[in-house]
């Protein structure tokens, strides 16, 4: 039997950070998982470089059931406490766009850093290690697992979502929420491509790799970033972002042409350039493959005619359909591809400063298994590191 004052079961970003933060305030740790190398989401994050925070992170870039509850964590150990921590160990990064935190290097840089600080504190880390049982024993908790039995006082679920499964992902961490008698919100893939109909797939093939920049909105949210055709469907950041936003049956609004008012541009260019045509016009802002596609597409009548020749009422509906393309995706790739699981443990069970149950003490829920989902550009990290840390502090 082994006795630990801190159980941690997930060695993931939150994982760690919280067996760090435990075990500086001289508690003794043990984390557990199930997987063969701990921080695995962590390595194949970013391009294996690791978008591991953003400059910019506020409670704004992050989904849940309460708007309110990842303030406190937020605050108490920010975007810039994660950056004091890469650089105390020398890990060279730079900013990528939009705030966003990137090694120069590898995501190794930062699972070795976690690693490090975990044994500076004697926060001890277990791999190959699967929990085949957790009972309440007095008021801590008892575990049966392939590595023996362990006890603790407090015992700290960081088993994050369902997203990429080959890599370790389970529902580990909701089935304890629901042992335990706490709700969790229905889960749903985040950060994901879209794919669609075969009908669409075959007007867009030979895109597959293609971008354009656009502002993509559903729900009543936006985002401006770059689209990417792919055999499947649609990626790229903007389509990520807005995943997180849509359900099945929605229709997403796609913008090619963000900067301008179209219709006023195609007029002006009819006056100024009255022998050019559509496709020419488009391929000014769109790529020359893409605008030629979209001609083909939607304005076959008009392609072959000069702007002299379109009537104003052509010109605004090739504005409306740049501008106001509707587009119904048949689903999402899901678990499989997608970055995040929204959805959860609810945030009503669980205290935002410590990240306690309210209903079983001793038991706390951190990272991505808690319904908290940040948006694409390093936030879902900056969340594991932040509820990391403040749970540690408490326990
Ligand atoms: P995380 O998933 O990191 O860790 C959970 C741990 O629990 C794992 O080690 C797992 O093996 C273990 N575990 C699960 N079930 C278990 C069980 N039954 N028993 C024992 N152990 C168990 N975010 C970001 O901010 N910037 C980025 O660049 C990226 N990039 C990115 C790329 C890809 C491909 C993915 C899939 C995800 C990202 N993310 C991201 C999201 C980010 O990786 C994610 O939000 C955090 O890793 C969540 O941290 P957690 O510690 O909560 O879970």
């Amino acid at each position: 039997m082994q006795e630990r004052d801190v159980i941690i079961i997930g060695a993931g970003a939150a994982g760690l950070m919280c067996a760090i933060s435990a075990g500086s305030r001289g508690k003794s740790v043990a984390v557990l998982d199930h997987a063969n190398k701990v921080g695995k989401k962590i390595l194949m994050s970013g391009g294996g470089r690791c978008n591991f925070t953003n400059y910019y992170t506020e409670p704004t870039n992050f989904l849940s059931g309460n708007e309110h509850f990842c303030k406190s964590a937020l605050s108490r150990f920010t975007q810039w406490d994660f950056i004091g921590l890469v650089e105390k160990h020398g890990i060279p990064y730079h900013e990528k766009k939009l705030g966003q935190l990137f090694c120069d290097n590898k995501a190794k840089d930062i699972v070795n850093m976690l690693l490090v600080e975990c044994e500076a504190v004697n926060s001890e880390v277990r791999t190959h290690c699967s929990v085949e049982k957790v009972e309440r024993q007095g008021s801590g908790f008892l575990l049966s697992t392939n590595q023996g039995k362990w006890t603790c006082s407090s015992l700290v679920i960081a088993t994050g979502g369902l997203s990429i499964p080959t890599m370790g992902a389970t529902g580990f961490g909701y089935d304890i929420a629901r042992q335990f008698g706490l709700k969790t919100l229905d889960t749903t893939a985040g950060l994901v491509p879209f794919t669609l109909t075969p009908n669409l797939l075959e007007q867009f093939e030979g895109l597959s790799g293609t971008s354009a920049d656009a502002s993509v909105s559903c729900n009543g949210t936006h985002f401006r970033e770059n689209i990417l055709f792919t055999h499947r469907g649609l990626s790229g950041p903007s389509i990520l972002q807005i995943s997180s936003y849509w359900r099945p049956g929605d229709t997403v609004e796609i913008n090619l042409f963000p900067d301008i008012d179209l219709y006023e541009h195609l007029k002006l260019q009819q006056k100024e350039r009255p022998k050019s045509h559509i496709n020419t016009i488009l391929a000014e802002t769109l790529t020359k493959k893409l605008a030629d596609r979209l001609a083909d597409l939607w304005f076959s009548e008009m392609k072959d005619k000069p702007l002299a020749e379109l009537s104003n009422d052509a010109l605004q509906t090739v504005a409306t359909q740049c501008q106001s393309w509707q587009l119904k995706p048949t689903g999402t790739e899901g678990y499989r591809t997608a970055e995040v699981t929204l959805g959860g443990v609810d945030t009503d069970e669980v205290s935002s400063k410590t990240f306690e149950s309210k209903k079983v003490p001793g038991l706390y829920f951190i990272g991505e298994v808690l319904d908290v989902t940040g948006h694409l550009g390093g936030f879902n990290f900056q969340w594991a590191w932040a509820s990391g840390h403040a749970c540690g502090q408490e326990l």
